[in-house]
């Protein structure tokens, strides 16, 4: 029999790679989701892509009585991975109310379905962010997480305690938090990626859009910082690496490998690259001269984060397998594609 998984958020950036890893795997496939960033025209591409259309679920999970209807419905599930939240830095620091309405409710209304129903293995979609600035690099999960700056980031780090408070308050719940790095890229196929709606806040859409001519110049974020040449470091992760990575850790939940009832693992390469470093890289891979100019810093940047990966490669057996240059060209393809088709997603 196959396992059932609910994904919530399953439409989005992130879901929806991992959807098509997790279908790859033999799973059977619920998506939940509002739609309120993404469109279910997703659902066709991943059909084109696995040739499986995953059940689909339109609800916001703001709604408790809507999320028990639907755990109701699919009350056999053997996991729920949860995506489902907003993701705008910016945005939350103008609206943290939004962000932690939305971020917190959906979190706390998915759990208590899940009890409910006994449905007891979760993992959730976390973030470097919680690490706040690191004492020392690269960042082990052992580090001490600290307040986020942006409410979006509080949001994350708020979720993991109340799931850590959860597992420990129910001896049957195991939960994985994978705190994600810096993900970019899409899927090889190019008919899948990341669609930011309006200017987007993270730089590797605002270097496609900027190359593609929809963005006059890309702003540099400060280049005093104590790196390498003056730009911050980041350790950029490919969507389909990080996709595979939840694949490896629901298979650790549903064997019942797990060494503690609630775990945590860094997503990333473990390599880190800078501003400018990523760049030259885009104009090497994708021959467009890009333009740009160096600003201020932007308020709540650290200057380097990076994972030390070994706790994933260990447990999950999971390493990234795709380098920078994967995630640019992938990056640019969809980019391109997104334009052939005058930005419409079909
Ligand atoms: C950001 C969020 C983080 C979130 C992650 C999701 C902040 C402070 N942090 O991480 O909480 O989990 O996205 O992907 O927003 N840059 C430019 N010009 C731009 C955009 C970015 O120079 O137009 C620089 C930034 O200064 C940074 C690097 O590019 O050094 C990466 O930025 P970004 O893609 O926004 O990611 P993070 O800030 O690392």
């Amino acid at each position: 029999m196959k396992h059932k998984i609910i994904v919530t958020g399953g439409c989005g950036y992130i879901g929806s790679h991992t959807v098509i890893a997790l279908i790859e795997n033999n799973y059977d496939v619920v998506i939940i989701d509002d739609l309120s960033n993404s469109s279910d025209q997703i659902l066709n591409r991943i059909s084109k892509i696995t040739s499986k259309r995953p059940t689909f679920e339109k609800v916001d999970l703001k709604d408790i009585q809507a999320t028990n209807q639907v755990f109701e419905k699919h009350k056999n599930a053997d996991a729920v991975i949860h995506f489902a939240a907003h993701k705008a830095v910016g945005e939350s620091v103008q609206q943290p109310i939004k962000y932690y309405q939305n971020n917190l409710y959906t979190l706390i209304n998915t759990l208590a379905a899940m009890a409910k129903h006994h449905i007891n293995k979760f993992i959730f979609s976390s973030s470097a962010t919680v690490y706040g600035i690191p004492q020392t690099l690269p960042i082990t999960e052992n580090n001490q997480t600290q307040r986020p700056f942006s409410p979006y980031g509080n949001t994350k780090k708020i979720a993991e305690e109340i799931i850590e408070d959860v597992v420990r308050s129910n001896t049957k719940m195991l939960a994985i938090s994978l705190r994600y790095f810096n993900p970019i890229g899409a899927h090889e196929s190019g008919w899948i990626g990341e669609l930011p709606s309006g200017t987007p806040n993270n730089l590797m859409p605002f270097i496609t859009q900027t190359a593609a001519g929809l963005r006059e110049k890309l702003m540099v974020f400060g280049n005093d910082y104590p790196t390498k040449d003056g730009t911050p470091i980041r350790d950029y992760i490919h969507v389909v690496d990080l996709a595979e990575a939840h694949a490896l850790a629901l298979k650790r939940l549903l064997d019942r490998k797990v060494e503690n009832s609630f775990e945590v693992f860094n997503i990333g390469t473990g390599e880190g690259y800078s501003v400018l470093e990523i760049i030259k890289a885009f104009e090497s891979i994708s021959g467009v001269v890009l333009k740009y100019e160096i600003t201020e810093r932007r308020a709540g940047d650290v200057p380097q984060l990076y994972a030390d990966i070994n706790l994933a490669k260990e447990k999950l057996g999971w390493t990234a397998k795709r380098g920078l240059k994967e995630m640019i060209s992938s990056s640019w393809k969809w980019e391109e594609n997104l334009r052939k088709n005058k930005n419409q997603l079909y």
